[in-house]
C-alpha cells in the first residue's frame, strides 16, 4: 500500500537536541540569546545541553537503528558551522561533527534528510537586522552553498528552511519565539518574504551548481493545520476558512508551487486593511522583484509539517490595531469533539492529514510529498506506556495510507516528530514529543524507548515487508 522506497523516518532539530551551545568554537544563535533572557521560556529552561546530542550522537544512532528507520531528518546549526554566520570563518569542529553524523547514518543504511535552517539564526546576523533585513537572503544562500559543497556528495534530500510561517509569526508578530519581536502586522510579512527569497536563491544555487553532479532534491518545509468552516452552510464561514488557509499554507505554497506570488486573498485583505487603518508607506506585504531569482518552481517536492486541525469562523477583522489576525479576519475554534493531546493547541485529528494531502494534490499540481513532521505531545508525569500516542500514530499512518492508496496522493515518506524528547521551544522540556524518553535530570541524558517508539518500529517493519512482497 505504500510505494516502494517509501521513507520511514523521524525528525529532530539542532537547537532542540544538540546542546554544546558554545562547544568547540560554535557561535551563539538567536535561541541561545533568547533562552538566556529572563522570562522567555517555561521554567527558564534552555537548550544549553538539551539531549546533549553533540556528545551523545552514538546514542541517537542506536535509537535510530532500534526503530528500523530508513531515513533520519536532522538540522544543521548554522552558527556551529559558521560562527559569525558568514563563510569568512568556518568552524572545522562543526564540519567534523556533521560529517560523522552523516557518514554514520549512511554506514547504517539510513538516508539523511538535512534541514539547513530550523529557527536558529546566528546571533551575529540578528545583530545586523536578522530576517527583517533584505541582505540576509544572500547570506543564507552562501551558507547553503557551503553546505551543498561540504555535505552534498552524501546528502541527497535537503530542506532549506523549516516552517517559515512559525519563524515569521511566532518570532516577529507574537514574540514567543526568538528573536522575540512583537511588531504585529508588519515584521512577519517582511520576514516571510525574505525567507522565500533566501529559499529561492538557495534552490537556484543547487540547481545550477550542484544538482548536475549531486543529483539531490531541495524543498522548504511548510507547516499548516487543516481548516474547515465552523458552519459549512454559512458562506462567510467558508470564506473565513479559505482566508485562514491562504494565510498559512498559501502564504508559502502559492509563491513556490502555484503562481510565483502570494495568494490573491492575502494580498487583497492586507491592502484593504492597511487602507482602512490608514497605514502609510505602501502595502505591508512586499512584492517579488523581477530582478531576483524566480520563486515559482523552486521545490523538488512538497515538505509538509502537519500537527492538527481547526474549525474557523470570521473574526478579528474589526480591530483597530494592525495585526495579522485582523488582516485575515478568521477566528480559529477548537471542535469540542476533538481530543486534545498534551498541549492545548494540539487537537488530535488524524483524518485532517488526509484532507490536507488532498488539498495539496489538488491545488499545488500534484507534487511528490514528504510528511516531514507529525507528532503527539505528552505533558505531566512520565508515561512510558503512552497508549494515546500509539493510537495517534496508528490512526494517522492509516489516514496517510488511504491518501496514498485510495486518493492517489503522491506521498513519498513520513517522518515522526520526534526521535527524542527534546527542548520544545517556549515550552522548554515540559512538553515531550519523543519516540524515546530523555531523562533531563540525568547527566547522561539516558534515552528510553516509549511504547509508541516500539509500535512505530513494528509498523515500519510491517509496511516494509508489505512493500517487498
Ligand atoms: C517544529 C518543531 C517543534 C514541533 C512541535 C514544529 O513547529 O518544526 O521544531 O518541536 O513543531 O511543536
Amino acid at each position: 500500500m505504500f510505494p516502494c522506497g517509501f521513507a520511514w523516518g523521524a525528525a529532530t532539530a539542532a537547537y532542540q537536541i544538540e546542546g554544546g551551545w558554545e562547544a568547540d568554537g560554535k557561535g551563539a544563535s538567536i535561541w541561545d540569546t533568547f533562552c538566556h533572557e529572563k522570562g522567555r521560556v517555561f521554567g527558564e529552561h534552555n537548550g544549553d545541553i538539551a539531549c546533549n546530542s553533540y556528545e551523545l550522537w552514538d546514542r541517537d544512532l542506536e535509537c535510530i537503528q532500534q526503530l528500523g528507520l530508513t531515513h533520519y531528518r536532522l538540522s544543521l546549526s548554522w552558527s556551529r558551522l559558521l560562527p559569525d554566520g558568514t563563510t569568512e570563518h568556518v568552524n572545522q569542529k562543526g564540519v567534523q561533527y556533521y560529517n560523522k553524523v552523516i557518514d554514520d547514518l549512511l554506514v547504517c543504511n539510513v538516508t539523511p534528510m538535512v534541514t539547513l535552517y530550523h529557527f536558529d539564526l546566528p546571533q551575529a546576523l540578528q545583530d545586523k537586522g536578522g530576517w527583517k533585513s533584505a541582505s540576509v537572503a544572500s547570506l543564507f544562500d552562501s551558507y547553503a552553498r557551503f553546505c551543498f559543497q561540504t555535505f552534498g556528495d552524501r546528502v541527497k534530500l535537503w530542506i532549506t528552511i523549516n516552517e517559515p510561517y512559525v519563524c515569521a509569526k511566532l518570532g516577529h508578530e507574537d514574540g514567543i519565539h526568538a528573536p522575540g519581536l512583537k511588531e504585529p502586522g508588519t515584521a512577519a510579512y517582511l520576514v516571510g518574504h525574505n525567507m522565500l527569497r533566501a529559499h529561492a536563491m538557495a534552490w537556484h544555487s543547487y540547481d545550477s551548481l550542484y544538482r548536475p553532479k549531486q543529483k539531490g532534491a531541495v524543498s522548504l518545509a511548510i507547516n499548516s493545520d487543516w481548516v474547515e468552516p465552523l458552519h459549512p452552510g454559512c458562506p462567510d464561514h467558508v470564506a473565513a476558512a479559505e482566508r485562514l488557509l491562504a494565510f498559512s499554507l498559501g502564504w508559502f505554497a502559492w509563491p513556490v508551487f502555484v503562481t510565483g506570488d502570494y495568494p490573491e486573498i492575502m494580498r487583497s485583505a492586507i491592502d484593504a486593511q492597511s487602507e482602512r487603518l490608514g497605514h502609510s508607506g505602501g502595502s505591508r506585504l512586499p512584492s517579488f522583484s523581477e530582478d531576483e531569482p524566480q520563486v515559482l518552481g523552486t521545490a523538488d517536492f512538497f515538505a509538509l509539517n502537519y500537527y492538527t486541525s481547526r474549525k474557523v469562523k470570521p473574526g478579528g477583522g474589526h480591530g483597530r490595531t494592525l495585526c495579522m489576525k485582523s488582516d485575515r479576519d478568521a477566528e480559529e475554534v477548537l471542535d469540542p469533539s476533538w481530543p486534545i493531546s498534551g498541549v492545548s493547541w494540539l487537537a488530535v485529528v488524524p483524518d485532517g492529514i488526509r484532507k490536507l494531502l488532498n488539498y495539496i494534490k489538488d491545488t499545488c499540481n500534484n507534487p511528490a510529498v514528504y510528511i516531514t513532521e507529525n507528532g503527539f505531545a505528552q505533558v505531566g508525569p512520565l508515561q512510558i506506556e503512552d497508549e494515546r500516542r500509539c493510537e495517534f500514530y496508528k490512526d494517522t499512518i492509516l489516514e496517510v495510507a488511504k491518501a496514498v492508496g485510495e486518493d492517489k496522493v503522491n506521498v513519498r515518506g513520513y517522518f515522526a516528530w520526534s526521535l527524542l524528547d527534546n527542548f520544545e521551544w517556549a515550552d522548554g522540556t515540559s512538553v515531550r514529543f519523543g519516540l524515546f524518553h530523555v531523562d533531563f535530570s540525568d547527566t547522561q541524558r539516558r534515552r528510553t524507548v516509549y511504547r509508541s517508539g516500539q509500535e512505530y518500529a513494528k509498523m515500519i517493519q510491517k509496511y516494509k515487508s508489505d512493500q517487498s512482497r
